[in-house]
């Protein structure tokens, strides 16, 4: 029977739900318009089921075959039931379905302000402060100790040198032999004992002070182990400190990479785009499929107008002709526009740069300041804190240090200027050179 398989053929075109789940804004697009012009030639199957069932509506009417035709209808019936009907909710679950995902997407876009990051970067950053102000005081302790008590050391002992050198010149025979005018007589005699008594004085005099700066000379700086173990052991905290800095920048690095507010404005306008395409493709897939559900229910109805008894059919038909039909099972639940994108401002600036340094480094003190780079957002190989070129650490006695011998060599031409204030400054560059 012609009208039995057009029945059959409404009932193939179902739907692959699970495909449907995969995502992109393409694919859901090329879905739901697949669904829409499968629902064409569906509508027009309709028409054609709609027109057989008025053809043997009319031909029962003209005094009919007589046949029993109550089981063909429940035949029908049960297709209608169970596979056109279930069809048309399953097309509308599947358009619910996508509607809610797109709207639900919405809210997926990880805000800057919404990660937790912000709170593990504060503690990471105050334990890289504690150490930085650690180490600035061992800085602090090692230049007092070390610093400035060689440079008064060595001020001193060039002090007595310099008292040495400037003795050590032959008195101005022109005024020293001068004979005093009251010697007594024998004058001769007398001057030679004054001469002699005048350049005896002077020589143990010269004697004295050669003895004091050799002295001086042969006494060692006495902090001189002390320091090579200081020195060392702020190197040690220096390179601990920049552990630290390292272990606050990585993660701040990730936070940089992963959640700028340009990456949440680029995520919330893809989003944005497929939740409005699919609202646009919702809204005419719920027209056709009202359509379809509405032609259902009528043939349904025109079904149901061929049960009844012949003087009734008339009636019965054109009551389902002019009848309105309820689409409340394939209508859908909206949620209206997109809200706005959120607002944001940069949380995660990029170690490295001066944004970074200056919102997170700025209160450290000059003398202990942060490395300029510990993380992969600003340096190619692996940040590998270490000592400096040279340094004598951990500290042997008596070994040569490269980092050492550069302090004294400046500290000794340093000590040519006299004055305190131009070795202080001197020092002062010494010590940055340290750093
Ligand atoms: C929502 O996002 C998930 C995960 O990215 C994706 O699999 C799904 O297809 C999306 N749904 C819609 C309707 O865009
Ligand atoms: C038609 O057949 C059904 C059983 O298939 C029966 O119950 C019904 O009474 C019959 N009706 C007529 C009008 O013969
Ligand atoms: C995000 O956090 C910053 C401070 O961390 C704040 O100034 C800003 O107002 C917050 N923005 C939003 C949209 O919550």
């Amino acid at each position: 029977m012609k009208f039995l398989v057009l029945l059959v053929c409404l009932a193939f075109p179902s739907f692959d739900a699970a495909s449907l789940r995969r995502s992109k804004m393409t694919f859901i697009e090329e879905q739901m318009s697949m669904q829409m012009k499968l629902m064409m030639p569906e509508k027009a199957t309709l028409n054609n089921i709609e027109a057989s069932i008025l053809n043997m509506a009319r031909t029962k009417k003209q005094g009919g075959s007589g046949t029993n035709l109550t089981a063909f209808l429940d035949q029908i019936q049960e297709l209608i039931d169970n596979t056109m009907k279930k069809n048309i909710v399953q097309r509308k679950d599947q358009t619910q379905f996508d509607l809610d995902g797109a709207w639900a997407n919405l809210t997926t876009c990880t805000h800057p302000n919404d990660t937790t990051l912000v709170n593990t970067l504060a503690e990471l950053d105050s334990e890289h402060v504690k150490c930085r102000s650690e180490q600035d005081a061992m800085w602090s302790d090692y230049d007092a100790t070390c610093i400035v008590a060689r440079q008064i050391f060595e001020n001193e002992r060039k002090a007595l040198c310099d008292a040495y050198e400037q003795a050590k010149v032959f008195p101005t025979p022109a005024t020293t032999c001068v004979m005093n005018e009251n010697t007594p007589v024998p004058t001769i005699g007398h001057y030679l004992i004054d001469m002699e008594k005048y350049f005896s004085d002077a020589y143990d005099a010269l004697l004295l002070k050669k003895q004091r700066c050799d002295i001086a000379m042969a006494t060692p700086f006495p902090n001189e182990d002390l320091c090579g173990n200081k020195i060392c052991q702020y190197y040690d905290k220096k390179i601990d400190c920049e552990k630290h800095q390292e272990a606050f920048e990585k993660p701040a690095c990730e936070g940089h990479k992963t959640y700028t507010c340009s990456h949440f404005s680029d995520c919330y306008a893809e989003k944005k785009d497929i939740y409005d395409s699919v609202v646009t493709l919702a809204q005419e897939n719920e027209v056709a499929n009202k359509a379809e559900w509405r032609a259902v229910l009528r043939i349904e109805c025109l079904l149901n107008a061929l049960r009844v008894s012949d003087d009734e059919l008339e009636a019965a038909i054109d009551a389902c002709k002019a009848k309105t039909y309820a689409t409340t099972p394939v209508e859908l639940k909206y949620y209206g526009s997109a809200p706005a994108e959120r607002s944001f401002t940069e949380v995660y600036y990029a170690p490295g740069s001066a944004v970074f340094s200056s919102s997170w480094y700025s209160g450290l003190s000059i003398a202990t300041p942060a490395a300029s780079c510990a993380s992969s957002c600003c340096m190619a190989e692996e940040f590998s804190p270490a000592y400096p070129a040279g340094a004598n650490c951990p500290y042997v006695p008596g070994a040569v240090s490269g980092a050492a011998a550069t302090t004294t060599t400046t500290t000794t031409t340093a000590a040519t200027t006299t004055t305190t204030t131009a070795a202080a400054s001197v020092s002062r560059r010494a010590r940055r050179r340290m750093r």
